[in-house]
Protein backbone atom coordinates (compact mmCIF):
# COMPACT_ATOMS: atom_id res chain seq x y z
CA UNK A 1 0.00 0.00 0.00
CA UNK A 2 1.12 3.20 -0.42
CA UNK A 3 0.23 6.83 0.36
CA UNK A 4 0.33 10.28 -1.72
CA UNK A 5 -0.34 13.96 -0.75
CA UNK A 6 -1.84 16.73 -2.88
CA UNK A 7 -0.01 19.82 -1.32
CA UNK A 8 -2.71 22.41 -1.42
CA UNK A 9 -1.95 24.54 1.96
CA UNK A 10 -5.41 24.18 4.09
CA UNK A 11 -7.25 22.71 0.82
CA UNK A 12 -4.20 19.74 0.88
CA UNK A 13 -5.61 15.78 0.88
CA UNK A 14 -4.47 12.58 1.12
CA UNK A 15 -4.53 9.98 -1.86
CA UNK A 16 -4.59 6.20 -0.02
CA UNK A 17 -3.78 3.28 -2.49
CA UNK A 18 -3.78 -0.16 -1.94
CA UNK A 19 -5.04 -3.74 -2.36
CA UNK A 20 -8.26 -4.56 -1.38
CA UNK A 21 -8.63 -0.66 0.31
CA UNK A 22 -12.78 -1.02 -0.23
CA UNK A 23 -13.07 -2.80 2.68
CA UNK A 24 -10.88 -0.25 4.51
CA UNK A 25 -12.89 3.07 3.55
CA UNK A 26 -14.40 3.92 6.98
CA UNK A 27 -10.77 3.69 8.65
CA UNK A 28 -9.48 5.62 5.61
CA UNK A 29 -11.98 8.08 5.10
CA UNK A 30 -11.13 9.57 8.47
CA UNK A 31 -13.84 12.22 8.62
CA UNK A 32 -16.58 11.24 6.29
CA UNK A 33 -19.68 12.85 7.30
CA UNK A 34 -22.90 11.25 8.19
CA UNK A 35 -25.09 12.10 5.27
CA UNK A 36 -23.49 10.49 2.55
CA UNK A 37 -25.00 10.79 -1.05
CA UNK A 38 -23.02 7.85 -3.08
CA UNK A 39 -23.19 8.41 -7.09
CA UNK A 40 -22.03 5.30 -8.94
CA UNK A 41 -23.36 3.28 -11.99
CA UNK A 42 -25.13 0.11 -12.50
CA UNK A 43 -22.06 -1.81 -13.98
CA UNK A 44 -19.83 -0.22 -10.74
CA UNK A 45 -22.60 -0.87 -8.55
CA UNK A 46 -22.67 -4.63 -9.64
CA UNK A 47 -18.79 -5.23 -8.61
CA UNK A 48 -18.52 -2.66 -5.60
CA UNK A 49 -21.96 -1.17 -3.86
CA UNK A 50 -22.10 -3.75 -1.77
CA UNK A 51 -18.74 -3.38 0.36
CA UNK A 52 -18.93 0.46 0.02
CA UNK A 53 -22.78 0.33 2.19
CA UNK A 54 -21.46 -2.16 4.36
CA UNK A 55 -18.33 0.29 5.53
CA UNK A 56 -21.43 3.05 5.63
CA UNK A 57 -23.85 0.97 7.60
CA UNK A 58 -23.95 3.89 10.40
CA UNK A 59 -24.14 6.38 8.00
CA UNK A 60 -27.54 7.96 6.48
CA UNK A 61 -26.65 6.74 2.89
CA UNK A 62 -28.22 7.69 -0.33
CA UNK A 63 -27.56 5.79 -3.67
CA UNK A 64 -27.70 7.73 -7.20
CA UNK A 65 -27.02 5.02 -9.77
CA UNK A 66 -26.69 7.02 -13.22
CA UNK A 67 -26.63 5.31 -16.14
CA UNK A 68 -23.52 3.96 -17.76
CA UNK A 69 -21.78 6.01 -20.62
CA UNK A 70 -19.98 9.69 -21.11
CA UNK A 71 -23.46 10.95 -22.41
CA UNK A 72 -24.36 11.00 -18.95
CA UNK A 73 -22.14 13.11 -17.99
CA UNK A 74 -24.84 16.01 -18.43
CA UNK A 75 -26.78 18.91 -17.33
CA UNK A 76 -29.83 17.02 -16.91
CA UNK A 77 -28.41 14.18 -14.95
CA UNK A 78 -26.96 16.66 -12.82
CA UNK A 79 -30.13 18.08 -12.14
CA UNK A 80 -32.01 14.78 -11.30
CA UNK A 81 -28.91 14.50 -8.48
CA UNK A 82 -29.91 17.78 -7.15
CA UNK A 83 -33.43 16.90 -7.14
CA UNK A 84 -32.44 13.91 -5.68
CA UNK A 85 -30.05 15.65 -2.67
CA UNK A 86 -33.27 18.11 -1.85
CA UNK A 87 -35.97 15.89 -2.27
CA UNK A 88 -34.18 14.07 1.04
CA UNK A 89 -33.63 16.51 3.01
CA UNK A 90 -29.49 16.47 2.58
CA UNK A 91 -28.15 19.50 4.36
CA UNK A 92 -24.23 21.70 4.03
CA UNK A 93 -23.06 19.06 6.31
CA UNK A 94 -23.40 15.91 4.17
CA UNK A 95 -21.22 14.61 1.95
CA UNK A 96 -20.81 13.25 -1.71
CA UNK A 97 -18.93 10.30 -2.50
CA UNK A 98 -17.92 9.06 -6.12
CA UNK A 99 -17.97 5.53 -6.98
CA UNK A 100 -17.09 4.57 -10.42
CA UNK A 101 -14.93 6.10 -13.56
CA UNK A 102 -13.97 9.39 -14.55
CA UNK A 103 -17.59 9.92 -15.89
CA UNK A 104 -19.34 9.08 -12.38
CA UNK A 105 -16.18 11.22 -10.98
CA UNK A 106 -16.37 14.39 -13.02
CA UNK A 107 -20.51 14.73 -12.45
CA UNK A 108 -19.89 14.09 -8.58
CA UNK A 109 -16.93 16.37 -8.00
CA UNK A 110 -19.00 19.30 -10.12
CA UNK A 111 -22.30 18.24 -7.68
CA UNK A 112 -20.15 18.70 -4.58
CA UNK A 113 -18.96 21.88 -5.80
CA UNK A 114 -22.58 23.20 -6.01
CA UNK A 115 -24.61 21.89 -3.67
CA UNK A 116 -25.34 24.49 -1.00
CA UNK A 117 -22.32 26.81 -2.48
CA UNK A 118 -19.89 23.32 -2.12
CA UNK A 119 -20.15 20.34 0.30
CA UNK A 120 -17.67 17.74 0.99
CA UNK A 121 -16.18 15.63 -1.69
CA UNK A 122 -14.85 12.15 -1.74
CA UNK A 123 -13.75 10.14 -4.59
CA UNK A 124 -13.13 6.29 -5.00
CA UNK A 125 -12.08 5.57 -8.21
CA UNK A 126 -12.56 2.62 -10.11
CA UNK A 127 -10.62 2.70 -13.66
CA UNK A 128 -7.33 2.90 -13.96
CA UNK A 129 -8.07 6.37 -15.71
CA UNK A 130 -9.48 8.18 -13.03
CA UNK A 131 -7.03 6.27 -10.18
CA UNK A 132 -3.72 8.23 -11.77
CA UNK A 133 -5.61 11.28 -13.54
CA UNK A 134 -9.48 11.93 -13.36
CA UNK A 135 -9.70 11.51 -9.49
CA UNK A 136 -6.50 13.75 -8.68
CA UNK A 137 -6.52 17.37 -9.15
CA UNK A 138 -9.82 18.92 -8.55
CA UNK A 139 -11.07 19.34 -12.03
CA UNK A 140 -14.90 18.86 -12.43
CA UNK A 141 -17.28 18.97 -14.97
CA UNK A 142 -20.38 17.68 -17.42
CA UNK A 143 -20.67 18.08 -21.01
CA UNK A 144 -22.94 20.41 -22.90
CA UNK A 145 -23.84 18.75 -26.26
CA UNK A 146 -21.30 21.40 -28.01
CA UNK A 147 -18.55 19.94 -26.43
CA UNK A 148 -17.39 17.56 -23.42
CA UNK A 149 -16.59 19.52 -19.86
CA UNK A 150 -17.72 22.77 -20.69
CA UNK A 151 -19.58 23.69 -17.97
CA UNK A 152 -17.80 22.51 -14.80
CA UNK A 153 -15.61 23.61 -11.89
CA UNK A 154 -12.27 23.25 -9.89
CA UNK A 155 -12.73 21.34 -6.70
CA UNK A 156 -10.53 19.31 -4.83
CA UNK A 157 -12.02 16.67 -2.70
CA UNK A 158 -11.27 15.54 0.78
CA UNK A 159 -9.19 12.53 0.37
CA UNK A 160 -9.12 9.50 -2.42
CA UNK A 161 -9.13 5.99 -1.83
CA UNK A 162 -7.73 3.52 -4.63
CA UNK A 163 -8.15 -0.03 -4.46
CA UNK A 164 -5.91 -1.38 -7.13
CA UNK A 165 -8.38 -4.40 -6.93
CA UNK A 166 -10.95 -2.98 -8.74
CA UNK A 167 -8.91 -3.32 -12.09
CA UNK A 168 -8.96 -6.93 -12.16
CA UNK A 169 -13.04 -6.26 -13.56
CA UNK A 170 -12.11 -3.75 -15.85
CA UNK A 171 -12.46 -4.56 -19.55
CA UNK A 172 -9.04 -4.92 -21.37
CA UNK A 173 -9.41 -1.56 -23.94
CA UNK A 174 -10.95 0.55 -20.31
CA UNK A 175 -7.32 -1.07 -18.75
CA UNK A 176 -5.08 -0.49 -21.59
CA UNK A 177 -6.96 3.28 -22.15
CA UNK A 178 -5.61 4.19 -18.25
CA UNK A 179 -1.96 3.01 -18.94
CA UNK A 180 -1.54 5.46 -21.68
CA UNK A 181 -1.94 7.91 -19.15
CA UNK A 182 0.89 6.01 -17.10
CA UNK A 183 3.21 6.66 -19.63
CA UNK A 184 2.48 10.08 -20.15
CA UNK A 185 3.63 10.71 -16.75
CA UNK A 186 7.18 8.82 -17.31
CA UNK A 187 7.78 10.92 -20.34
CA UNK A 188 6.77 14.45 -19.54
CA UNK A 189 7.98 14.06 -15.85
CA UNK A 190 10.50 11.00 -14.95
CA UNK A 191 12.90 9.51 -16.72
CA UNK A 192 13.06 6.57 -14.08
CA UNK A 193 9.44 5.94 -14.39
CA UNK A 194 9.80 5.43 -17.91
CA UNK A 195 12.45 3.24 -17.65
CA UNK A 196 10.49 1.16 -14.85
CA UNK A 197 7.79 1.06 -17.24
CA UNK A 198 9.66 -0.42 -19.70
CA UNK A 199 11.02 -3.06 -17.24
CA UNK A 200 7.49 -3.94 -16.16
CA UNK A 201 5.78 -4.33 -19.44
CA UNK A 202 4.25 -7.78 -18.86
CA UNK A 203 3.63 -7.07 -15.46
CA UNK A 204 2.02 -4.27 -16.14
CA UNK A 205 -0.29 -5.56 -19.07
CA UNK A 206 -1.07 -8.73 -16.88
CA UNK A 207 -2.21 -6.54 -14.22
CA UNK A 208 0.07 -7.73 -11.43
CA UNK A 209 -0.84 -5.93 -8.36
CA UNK A 210 2.32 -5.01 -7.12
CA UNK A 211 3.42 -3.57 -10.54
CA UNK A 212 -0.02 -1.61 -10.39
CA UNK A 213 0.47 0.02 -7.12
CA UNK A 214 4.18 1.21 -8.02
CA UNK A 215 2.88 2.99 -11.65
CA UNK A 216 -0.24 3.77 -9.77
CA UNK A 217 1.66 5.67 -6.91
CA UNK A 218 3.94 7.17 -9.21
CA UNK A 219 0.82 8.58 -11.78
CA UNK A 220 -0.55 10.16 -8.39
CA UNK A 221 2.50 11.79 -7.24
CA UNK A 222 3.59 13.04 -10.54
CA UNK A 223 0.21 14.44 -11.07
CA UNK A 224 -0.12 15.56 -7.47
CA UNK A 225 3.44 17.57 -8.01
CA UNK A 226 2.04 19.23 -10.83
CA UNK A 227 -1.41 20.21 -10.34
CA UNK A 228 0.53 21.30 -6.35
CA UNK A 229 2.57 23.73 -8.89
CA UNK A 230 0.15 25.22 -11.20
CA UNK A 231 -3.73 24.46 -9.66
CA UNK A 232 -4.92 26.44 -12.92
CA UNK A 233 -3.58 25.24 -15.72
CA UNK A 234 -1.69 28.69 -15.78
CA UNK A 235 1.46 26.56 -16.84
CA UNK A 236 3.36 23.33 -16.19
CA UNK A 237 -0.03 21.69 -15.70
CA UNK A 238 -0.61 21.95 -19.76
CA UNK A 239 1.92 19.39 -19.82
CA UNK A 240 -0.13 16.41 -18.73
CA UNK A 241 -2.42 17.03 -22.11
CA UNK A 242 0.91 15.55 -23.89
CA UNK A 243 -0.75 13.74 -27.14
CA UNK A 244 -4.46 15.09 -26.62
CA UNK A 245 -4.43 17.52 -28.90
CA UNK A 246 -4.38 14.82 -31.54
CA UNK A 247 -5.90 12.46 -29.20
CA UNK A 248 -8.75 14.43 -29.13
CA UNK A 249 -8.92 15.16 -33.07
CA UNK A 250 -9.22 11.41 -33.24
CA UNK A 251 -11.50 10.47 -30.53
CA UNK A 252 -14.05 13.46 -32.04
CA UNK A 253 -13.59 12.13 -35.63
CA UNK A 254 -14.55 9.04 -34.78
CA UNK A 255 -17.79 9.85 -32.45
CA UNK A 256 -16.31 9.25 -29.42
CA UNK A 257 -17.03 5.36 -29.94
CA UNK A 258 -14.61 3.57 -32.23
CA UNK A 259 -11.69 5.24 -30.05
CA UNK A 260 -11.24 4.95 -26.33
CA UNK A 261 -9.47 8.51 -24.92
CA UNK A 262 -6.44 6.52 -23.86
CA UNK A 263 -6.32 5.15 -27.44
CA UNK A 264 -6.79 8.37 -29.39
CA UNK A 265 -3.94 9.56 -26.59
CA UNK A 266 -1.27 6.52 -27.01
CA UNK A 267 -1.34 7.45 -31.24
CA UNK A 268 -1.25 11.47 -30.21
CA UNK A 269 1.75 10.77 -28.23
CA UNK A 270 3.37 9.45 -30.99
CA UNK A 271 2.94 12.20 -33.37
CA UNK A 272 3.45 14.51 -30.97
CA UNK A 273 7.03 12.33 -29.85
CA UNK A 274 7.56 12.38 -34.05
CA UNK A 275 7.08 15.71 -34.43
CA UNK A 276 9.57 16.68 -31.59
CA UNK A 277 11.82 14.60 -32.77
CA UNK A 278 11.26 16.11 -36.74
CA UNK A 279 11.67 19.52 -35.16
CA UNK A 280 15.12 18.77 -33.40
CA UNK A 281 13.57 18.45 -29.89
CA UNK A 282 13.70 14.91 -29.11
CA UNK A 283 16.31 12.19 -30.20
CA UNK A 284 15.62 9.35 -32.57
CA UNK A 285 16.43 6.83 -29.78
CA UNK A 286 14.01 8.18 -27.12
CA UNK A 287 11.46 8.45 -29.92
CA UNK A 288 11.86 5.04 -30.69
CA UNK A 289 11.77 3.90 -26.30
CA UNK A 290 8.18 5.76 -26.35
CA UNK A 291 6.70 3.91 -29.67
CA UNK A 292 8.42 0.65 -28.32
CA UNK A 293 6.44 0.83 -25.05
CA UNK A 294 3.58 2.07 -25.76
CA UNK A 295 3.70 -0.50 -28.82
CA UNK A 296 4.66 -3.15 -26.10
CA UNK A 297 1.80 -2.02 -23.70
CA UNK A 298 -0.92 -3.04 -26.87
CA UNK A 299 -1.58 0.47 -27.22
CA UNK A 300 -2.20 2.06 -30.72
CA UNK A 301 0.70 3.40 -32.16
CA UNK A 302 -0.92 4.07 -35.51
CA UNK A 303 -3.85 6.98 -35.59
CA UNK A 304 -6.46 6.74 -37.94
CA UNK A 305 -6.40 7.99 -41.93
CA UNK A 306 -7.95 11.16 -42.55
CA UNK A 307 -7.42 14.26 -44.39
CA UNK A 308 -5.27 17.15 -43.11
CA UNK A 309 -8.48 19.45 -43.25
CA UNK A 310 -9.84 16.93 -40.83
CA UNK A 311 -7.19 17.20 -38.58
CA UNK A 312 -7.24 20.91 -38.25
CA UNK A 313 -10.73 21.24 -37.81
CA UNK A 314 -11.28 19.04 -34.88
CA UNK A 315 -7.77 20.37 -33.63
CA UNK A 316 -8.75 24.10 -33.66
CA UNK A 317 -11.87 22.73 -31.85
CA UNK A 318 -9.87 21.51 -28.96
CA UNK A 319 -10.23 23.84 -26.23
CA UNK A 320 -6.58 23.88 -25.52
CA UNK A 321 -5.95 26.12 -28.80
CA UNK A 322 -5.42 30.04 -27.65
CA UNK A 323 -5.47 33.12 -29.49
CA UNK A 324 -6.39 30.89 -32.78
CA UNK A 325 -2.59 29.48 -32.79
CA UNK A 326 -2.19 25.12 -32.00
CA UNK A 327 -0.08 25.01 -28.82
CA UNK A 328 1.81 21.14 -28.78
CA UNK A 329 2.75 19.85 -26.08
CA UNK A 330 6.08 17.88 -27.02
CA UNK A 331 8.69 15.60 -24.91
CA UNK A 332 12.53 17.16 -25.23
CA UNK A 333 13.86 14.10 -23.60
CA UNK A 334 12.50 10.85 -21.58
CA UNK A 335 11.28 13.10 -18.70
CA UNK A 336 10.83 16.98 -20.12
CA UNK A 337 8.25 18.52 -21.79
CA UNK A 338 7.54 21.94 -23.27
CA UNK A 339 4.57 23.76 -25.10
CA UNK A 340 5.52 24.70 -28.32
CA UNK A 341 3.62 27.51 -30.05
CA UNK A 342 5.28 27.89 -33.70
CA UNK A 343 5.30 24.58 -35.77
CA UNK A 344 4.13 25.39 -39.61
CA UNK A 345 1.55 23.35 -40.30
CA UNK A 346 2.97 22.04 -43.28
CA UNK A 347 5.56 20.01 -40.83
CA UNK A 348 2.35 18.98 -38.85
CA UNK A 349 0.70 17.73 -41.89
CA UNK A 350 3.89 15.59 -42.98
CA UNK A 351 3.97 14.11 -39.41
CA UNK A 352 0.64 13.09 -39.30
CA UNK A 353 0.89 11.25 -42.62
CA UNK A 354 3.56 9.17 -41.47
CA UNK A 355 2.30 8.32 -37.83
CA UNK A 356 -1.20 7.38 -39.62
N1 LIG B 1 -11.24 15.49 -14.18
C1 LIG B 1 -10.15 15.22 -14.85
O1 LIG B 1 -9.07 15.75 -14.56
C2 LIG B 1 -10.23 14.24 -15.97
C3 LIG B 1 -9.07 13.74 -16.52
C4 LIG B 1 -9.18 12.77 -17.52
C5 LIG B 1 -10.43 12.33 -17.93
N2 LIG B 1 -11.54 12.85 -17.36
C6 LIG B 1 -12.89 12.38 -17.75
O2 LIG B 1 -12.99 11.01 -17.39
C7 LIG B 1 -13.97 10.40 -18.22
C8 LIG B 1 -13.44 9.06 -18.68
O3 LIG B 1 -13.22 8.25 -17.54
P1 LIG B 1 -13.11 6.67 -17.64
O4 LIG B 1 -12.16 6.31 -18.71
O5 LIG B 1 -12.91 6.18 -16.27
O6 LIG B 1 -14.55 6.27 -18.22
P2 LIG B 1 -15.89 5.73 -17.52
O7 LIG B 1 -16.13 6.40 -16.25
O8 LIG B 1 -16.94 5.81 -18.56
O9 LIG B 1 -15.54 4.19 -17.24
C9 LIG B 1 -15.30 3.33 -18.33
C10 LIG B 1 -16.20 2.08 -18.25
O10 LIG B 1 -15.73 1.24 -17.20
C11 LIG B 1 -16.80 0.89 -16.34
N3 LIG B 1 -16.20 0.62 -15.05
C12 LIG B 1 -15.78 1.52 -14.12
N4 LIG B 1 -15.13 0.89 -13.13
C13 LIG B 1 -15.15 -0.43 -13.42
C14 LIG B 1 -14.62 -1.58 -12.80
N5 LIG B 1 -13.87 -1.49 -11.70
N6 LIG B 1 -14.84 -2.79 -13.37
C15 LIG B 1 -15.55 -2.88 -14.52
N7 LIG B 1 -16.04 -1.82 -15.19
C16 LIG B 1 -15.85 -0.60 -14.63
C17 LIG B 1 -17.74 2.06 -16.43
O11 LIG B 1 -19.04 1.71 -16.00
C18 LIG B 1 -17.64 2.39 -17.91
O12 LIG B 1 -18.47 1.53 -18.65
C19 LIG B 1 -14.25 11.37 -19.34
O13 LIG B 1 -15.51 11.95 -19.13
C20 LIG B 1 -13.16 12.42 -19.22
O14 LIG B 1 -13.56 13.70 -19.65
C21 LIG B 1 -11.46 13.79 -16.38
ZN1 LIG C 1 -6.27 12.06 -20.81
Amino acid sequence: MAQVTVELDERSYPIHIGAGFLTLLKQKLTGLRHQVLIITNPTVASFYLAPVLEQLADHQVEVFEMPDGEQYKSLAVYTEVMDRLIARGFNRDCAILALGGGVVGDLAGFVAATFQRGVDFFQVPTTLLAQVDSSVGGKTAVNHPRGKNLIGAFYQPQAVLIDTECLQTLTERDYLSGLAEVVKYGIIYDAAFFQWLEDHATELKQRNTHALIHAIERSCDIKAKVVAADEREAGIRALLNLGHTFGHAIEAATNYGEWTHGEGVAAGTVIASKLAEVTQRLSASDFRRIYALLDALGLPVKGPQMPWSQWLDYMQRDKKVKDGKLHFILPTGIGSAEVVKDIDSKTVAAVITECC
